[in-house]
């Protein structure tokens, strides 16, 4: 998938111009807390989101036009955005978040690069550190492009070995459209 294209082209049906609906009820019970990072955070309303709820965060995508476009909104608080590939980290960022949020980045990336997602989540992550995210659960196949949707055994699996489930939340508010389509979980880092 080339991403910088679909910005600059303007195609970007995921971007509904909001934080996903879930979000602001899930952080005022204070699930994240920290430095937290959003990979693949496009135009950066989640990354908004959560700096309104005074999490330190960074926004991290690979598209440059997704970067500029989250830069050209008002700051709200303490949150940064760079252009940057979530399977390249730099190495300085060791273990150094307490909190990711993900929310349409997993689903994006092929399926066979899970394994890299996590490895970069869990170098990324301070043990202990959370991890919420929705994920696609429920959904047709898209014919190989995304959204790749993962069943939760498939999550389980791919996740279990180095997180903890601590919240499972099925039947959260969510965009129009995707209705009974997602999970959203809530991680801790092992
Ligand atoms: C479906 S979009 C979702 C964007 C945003 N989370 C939202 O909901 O509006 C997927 C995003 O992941 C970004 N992305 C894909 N692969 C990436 C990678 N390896 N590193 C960082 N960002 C990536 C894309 O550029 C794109 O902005």
């Amino acid at each position: 998938m080339d991403w910088e294209r679909r910005y600059t082209e303007g195609d970007t049906p995921w971007d509904r111009g909001t934080a996903h609906p879930a979000l602001d009820g899930l952080l005022a019970q204070n699930v994240l807390q920290g430095k937290t990072l959003v990979p693949g955070c496009g135009a950066g309303h989640d990354v908004r989101l959560l700096a309104r709820h005074h999490l330190r965060v960074t926004g991290l995508d690979i598209a440059p036009s997704a970067i500029e476009r989250a830069r050209n909104f008002a700051p709200v608080n303490n949150e940064t955005y760079l252009c940057e590939d979530f399977f390249a980290l730099p190495k300085e960022w060791k273990q150094s978040f307490d909190s990711i949020l993900e929310h349409t980045c997993f689903c994006a990336i092929e399926p066979n690069r899970r394994a890299d997602y996590i490895r970069s989540a869990t170098t990324a992550l301070k043990p202990g550190g959370r991890f919420l995210a929705v994920f696609y659960t429920d959904m047709e196949d898209q014919d190989g492009e995304p959204p790749f949707g993962a069943t939760t055994g498939d999550l389980d699996a791919l996740f279990g070995k180095h997180f903890r489930l601590l919240e499972e939340y099925r039947g959260m508010p969510t965009f129009p459209g995707r209705e009974g389509c997602e999970t959203i979980r809530l991680l801790a880092r092992i």
